[in-house]
């Protein structure tokens, strides 16, 4: 079931998307060569708590931390490790999910390490795009399938990218995971058609390599969770935003700075007018 929500219900994901934008922003200052990718997690866990707010990865299907902390070749669920240290040069993405009053938002975010390789600030870029990408097509009319198209489209055709396929985009509150499924793959007009008042997550993961993933198992072998790894090695960027679809266009939930949210967004319309997607 698809659920319509109210200005209220997406005036309670707003707050709880500027906590979860907060950890975002202090992150920007934290990640270094030398932390270990627990840091994070203890930053992000302490910001979420001060701000009158829980994080709801803890406890969802046994999962024991505020935040997925995955770097370089790790896709997604990656848990955050105190032996895990960042070095210069790594991509660290770092995905959370936040409950304020009840009202839920996620976003994940890649991180440089230092000075980057320019092919990694590549796959940064052409990820990042991507998602804003799926934002412009996210408009009342429109189609899943168009955002599907235009994340596909993009990262494989036009820069041969993998764009991995098991793990999606979904609807969002009163749970983390509602329906519709949101997929970063599709055919253009196809699918459920989009309307006022559905809230989302977008958030493409995007391989250097191929874009086939592979179970990792992890280290503690008490812990239930696994990660996943690109099948080939190559490393993965991913970005992820919330959004209300309303009739004047997607809102950014999780937006961190709306400046370059609107310069992402004209370019996203542009790109999508020019290859008409
Ligand atoms: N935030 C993730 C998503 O984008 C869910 C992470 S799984 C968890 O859907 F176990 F960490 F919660
Ligand atoms: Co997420
Ligand atoms: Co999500």
């Amino acid at each position: 079931m698809i659920t319509l929500k109210s200005a209220r219900e997406i005036e309670g994901m707003r707050e709880s998307g500027k906590v979860l934008a907060g950890v975002h922003l202090g992150l920007r200052d934290l990640i270094k060569p030398g932390i270990s990718s627990f840091e994070i997690e203890t930053f992000a866990n302490d910001y979420i708590l001060a701000h009158g707010a829980t994080p709801s990865e803890k406890g969802f299907e046994g999962y024991k931390y505020a935040t997925c902390v995955d770097v370089n070749e790790e896709v997604a669920h990656g848990t955050p490790r105190r032996d895990l240290i960042l070095k210069d040069g790594d991509i660290v993405k770092v995905d959370l999910t936040v409950n304020k009053n009840g009202y839920e938002s996620d976003s994940c975010w890649s991180y440089a390490v230092g000075e980057v390789s320019q092919e990694t600030k590549d796959l940064m870029d052409v990820t990042k795009k991507a998602l804003y990408l799926g934002i412009a097509q996210s408009e009342v009319g429109k189609r899943l399938g168009d955002i599907g198209f235009a994340i596909e489209d993009f990262t494989e055709n036009k820069h041969h990218y993998g764009d991995v396929r098991e793990l999606i985009g979904h609807g969002i509150q009163p749970t983390m995971h509602e329906q519709p499924d949101v997929l970063h793959y599709g055919d253009k007009g196809e699918g459920l058609r989009l309307k006022a008042g559905m809230t989302i997550t977008i958030e493409p993961m995007i391989n250097e390599g191929t874009w086939k993933i592979k179970d990792h198992q992890l280290a503690d072998k008490n812990d239930p969770w696994v990660y996943y790894v690109s099948a080939d090695g190559s490393w993965s960027s991913q970005y992820e935003h919330t959004l209300a679809i309303t009739e004047d266009g997607p809102e950014i939930l999780t937006s961190q700075d709306a400046k370059e949210d609107a310069e992402l967004l004209a370019w996203a319309r542009q790109y999508i007018k020019d290859n008409n997607y």
